[in-house]
């Protein structure tokens, strides 16, 4: 079956990263740097690989530095250009987005993530969109959204990437309930649940922060009550939607690292570096001291 494509998709950046203060008192948390790039590089490259069109983002106060990031920067490219340094402006030409395919919109209170998701409403329209949440980076070829769009197109519907997390963690995440064997690539999702209490999670697979949805859930979300940590969750209105819409869960295959707790950025910076040959050749050694410690 034909499905309509995916051509926007949703990044929320308005939170106030208070895990990471006082790092992010003046620089959003999705401005720290994973080896040389800013999160939000990894999370917007990784929406265009997957065909992505046009990227909104949900942004608030002391966000501008985001719009600076994906915009040019005339000083500095002409003393690049004046300098010779062409590597320089080719790397700062890749990461640009072309003119007008990128919008800006303000969620004035960070009400959660439901209603950052809500406020992308008219820059959306009536169409599925994607949302990549831009503190979880994924390392995998192809890209976490680019698998799930494969999975798109055969099921339609509404898309949602999980992975397994230890049993003794699946309170800090929004868990699933599966139909079907929850080993499979692919199953149907029956519930989900924000946060679950220690010992209650329905399985141990986690939302990783990737959404393919239907814009029948923009009129969910208008109406929805405060839900777990006193904020408006999409995770609730995705409950709602169950109601009516298929979702699909899809087993992603890659890595997440979490860059919104520590650890996870820690170790998002040095799998990344790893990668790198020049860098892990240095790398190595340093960490091999350190772990000796
Ligand atoms: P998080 O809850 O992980 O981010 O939301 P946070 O609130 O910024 O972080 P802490 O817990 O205080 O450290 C996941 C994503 O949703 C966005 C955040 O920017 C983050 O990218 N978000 C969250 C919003 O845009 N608005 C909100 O009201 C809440």
């Amino acid at each position: 079956m034909t499905q309509r494509k995916i051509r926007k998709a949703v990044l929320p950046v308005a939170g106030l990263g208070t895990r990471f203060l006082p790092a992010t008192k003046a620089v959003p948390k999705e401005m720290l740097t994973v080896v040389d790039r800013p999160i939000i590089q990894y999370v917007v490259d990784e929406a265009r690989a997957a065909g992505i069109e046009h990227i909104v983002f949900v942004t608030g106060r002391n966000k501008h530095v985001i719009e600076d990031h994906f915009d040019i920067a005339y000083e500095l490219e002409d003393t690049l250009r004046a300098r010779k340094k062409q590597g320089a402006l080719d790397l700062l030409d890749a990461i640009r987005p072309s003119p007008g395919s990128t919008s800006f919109t303000r969620q004035q209170e960070p009400l959660g993530l439901g209603h950052a998701i809500w406020c992308a409403r008219d820059l959306v329209g009536n169409e599925p969109f994607a949302v990549l949440l831009p503190d979880m980076v994924m390392k995998s070829d192809p890209g976490c959204l680019s698998q799930m769009v494969s999975v798109y197109e055969e099921t339609g519907g509404n898309v949602v990437s999980v992975e397994a997390v230890p049993e003794d963690q699946t309170h800090n995440y929004g868990i699933v309930e599966v139909d079907g064997d929850p080993q499979a690539a692919t199953f149907s999702i029956t519930g989900m649940v924000e946060k679950p209490a220690p010992g209650t999670a329905p399985s141990n697979l986690f939302i990783n922060g990737r959404y393919i949805l239907q814009p029948e859930i923009f009129t969910l979300l208008e109406n929805q009550e405060v839900g777990a940590g006193g904020e408006i969750q999409l995770t609730d209105a995705m409950l709602a939607l169950m109601a009516r819409q298929r979702f699909t869960g899809l087993r992603f295959d890659g890595e997440t690292y979490d860059c919104g707790s520590k650890s996870g950025f820690l170790a998002a910076n040095i799998a990344f570096a790893l990668e790198n040959e020049e860098l892990a050749g240095e790398l190595r050694p340093l960490l091999g001291d350190i772990l000796k410690l």
